[in-house]
């Protein structure tokens, strides 16, 4: 898959609430990111429409992560919330539905997201939170060239890919 998968934003087809629904779901995405606590396929359609206002405030940004040549299947998300406004420093978020892991989708998609927000979003940081039960969202991180900056009392390793 390396070299194939793109980013794209929400609400590109009808089907995306869906999409989101039903990743909001899944117990793994549940457990290890923030779901809300609607989890209906209608809240979903209104969070993927207020995604361009978050988005031009500069507050947050979430990426579909697809396949080139097929932007309607959702393969799952990147995205990113501008944790420090003034030190320019944003918190990761990734998921993968469960039928598209192992392939090296998720490292693909946290890689291109994280050169993009350093090269062309002004971000100095991006960190991720990653739950001591998580080492394949460990492993990601690490693929991608972030290093481990602290561990919080709960176990909870904290991650970091800096500006150059
Ligand atoms: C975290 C999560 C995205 C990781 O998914 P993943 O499939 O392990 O990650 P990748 O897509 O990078 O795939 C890595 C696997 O593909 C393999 N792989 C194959 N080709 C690869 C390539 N070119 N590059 C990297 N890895 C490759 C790796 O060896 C690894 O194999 P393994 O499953 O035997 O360890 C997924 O488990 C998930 O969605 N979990 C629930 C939500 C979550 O925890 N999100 C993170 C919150 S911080």
């Amino acid at each position: 898959m390396r070299g194939e998968v793109a980013l794209r934003p929400w609400g590109a087809t009808p089907k995306d609430p869906e999409y989101l629904a039903a990743a909001w779901a899944d117990a793994d995405i549940a457990k290890f990111c923030k779901a809300p606590d609607d989890r209906s396929r209608e809240f979903a359609g209104r969070w993927i429409e207020k995604e361009p206002v978050r988005r031009d405030k500069g507050s947050s940004v979430d990426l579909c992560i697809i396949k080139v040549g097929e932007p309607e299947v959702i393969y799952g998300e990147v995205g990113m919330v501008l944790a420090e406004p003034g030190r320019r420093w944003a918190e990761l978020g990734f998921w993968l539905f469960p039928g598209v892991r192992g392939a090296g989708i998720a490292t693909s998609a946290v890689g291109v997201f994280s050169d993009w927000a350093v090269a062309f979003q002004g971000i100095n940081r991006i960190f991720a939170r990653i739950h001591p039960d998580n080492p394949r969202s460990q492993a990601v991180v690490e693929r991608c060239g972030y290093e481990r900056v602290g561990e919080l009392a709960d176990g909870t390793v904290v991650w970091a890919f800096d500006v150059k």
